[in-house]
């Protein structure tokens, strides 16, 4: 069961303290691999990727997604700081990534934790819908970067 955490100042407030671990993903994790919001996801605490063929000489972080119960606890944070890490472990020193223009809270993340934006691109892909049917979903990003 997940603890339920309580944001109002009543008595009733509580902190809970949980150990957590980043660790790669496994050939046996790749059906969770969804986009936020499947029930696959929901299972899964944080998933994030880095694509190092996106863009020479850098990391790509994408797919970086939290369980909505467990948003604004740092674990977003933890998830960017460790994809950074392995990409300094390959010798690189740039990390980049897109966040959809509307996505103001995940692009306030991005800057706070110290990514530039550079320019937009247009992007598009597939979603399943709640009954199963597949729709395209076309978007603008903004591209932001950051030196390692
Ligand atoms: C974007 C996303 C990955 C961020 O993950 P997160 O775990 O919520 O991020 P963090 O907790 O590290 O930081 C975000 C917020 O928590 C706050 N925060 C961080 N650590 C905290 C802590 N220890 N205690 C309280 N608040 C904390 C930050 O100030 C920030 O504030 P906000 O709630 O106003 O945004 C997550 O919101 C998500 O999965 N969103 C849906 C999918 C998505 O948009 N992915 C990004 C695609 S580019």
């Amino acid at each position: 069961m997940l603890p339920c955490v309580n944001t109002e100042d009543d008595s009733t407030a509580a902190a809970v303290t949980l150990p957590v671990n980043v660790r790669d993903l496994l050939p046996q994790d790749l059906p969770a691999c969804t986009w936020a919001g499947s029930d696959t996801h929901l299972r899964h605490v944080a998933t994030g990727g880095v694509d190092y063929q996106v863009c020479e000489g850098a990391g790509t972080l994408w797919q970086l997604a939290v369980m909505p119960a467990l948003q604004s606890c740092g674990l977003g944070t933890l998830l960017v700081r460790a994809a950074e890490q392995r990409i300094r472990d390959r010798g690189l020193r740039r990390a980049e990534l897109a966040v959809e223009e509307d996505n103001a809270r995940a692009r306030a993340l991005y800057e706070r934790l110290g990514y530039a934006a550079y320019g937009r691109e247009p992007d598009a892909w597939d979603e399943e819908g709640p009954d199963g049917s597949i729709r395209r979903h076309e978007t603008m990003c903004i591209l932001m970067c950051k030196s390692l």
